[in-house]
């Protein structure tokens, strides 16, 4: 069974929608570690409910990112973490983590790659007036949001459709996006293939 950490800043509904996949047995892998830089986060709740160890920590606790990132990496590794997903979590990583897990940590970004990259990606869509939108999943590299990417999905902005609406269909595939995206990379690297 492989080990992932999960790391998130916010709501955590990514987290879940994994969580659920492995314990519906859609999903073969261990959720070891759930790492949350915002101790405020409802992904915390959603973690403990599941007695999942979480590393809770505040950057500004931290003398920089090289020292937050070493505790991380040390969590990581005595929960024997295998790869590092992101979900939701709005910091960039540093080459410790990066080159700790080569080709092993990858994120999901709530646009079409490679538009609309960094902060508020659907709100950057929304005013450029975008018809198509979609979800990105890929590999994290030092360039923000520029790795390769592994999976995609569209779907057609409808007329009239608020932020939130978008939010929501954005949410609904990923939600399916992202344990599906992790069953194909995980059952590969079973398999002795990259993706
Ligand atoms: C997700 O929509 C994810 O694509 C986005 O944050 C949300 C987290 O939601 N990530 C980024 O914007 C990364 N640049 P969640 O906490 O409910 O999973």
């Amino acid at each position: 069974m492989k080990r992932i950490a999960v790391f998130a800043s916010g709501t955590g509904t990514n987290f879940e929608a994994i969580a659920r996949a492995i314990e519906e047995g859609r999903l073969a892998a261990k959720i070891a570690l759930v790492v949350v830089d915002q101790p405020q986060a409802a992904i915390i709740e959603k973690a403990q409910k599941r007695a999942i160890e979480t590393f809770v920590f505040r950057a500004r606790d931290y003398a920089d990112k090289a020292a937050y990132e070493r505790e991380i990496l040390t969590r990581c590794q005595a929960a024997g973490v295998e790869w590092i997903v992101l979900a939701g979590y709005m910091r960039i990583l540093s080459d410790l983590l990066l080159e700790a897990y080569p080709n092993k940590i990858i994120n999901i970004h709530p646009s079409l790659l490679p538009a609309f990259k960094g902060k508020d990606a659907i709100g950057q869509a929304i005013a450029y007036g975008v018809k198509v939108m979609g979800v990105s999943i890929h590999y994290v590299n030092r360039d923000l949001d520029g790795g390769r990417i592994i999976a995609q999905q569209a779907f057609a902005v409808q007329e009239g459709w608020t932020h939130e609406e978008i939010e929501q269909q954005v949410h609904a595939i990923e939600h399916e996006l992202y344990p599906n995206t992790l069953k194909m990379i995980l059952e590969k690297e079973s398999r002795g293939q990259e993706e």
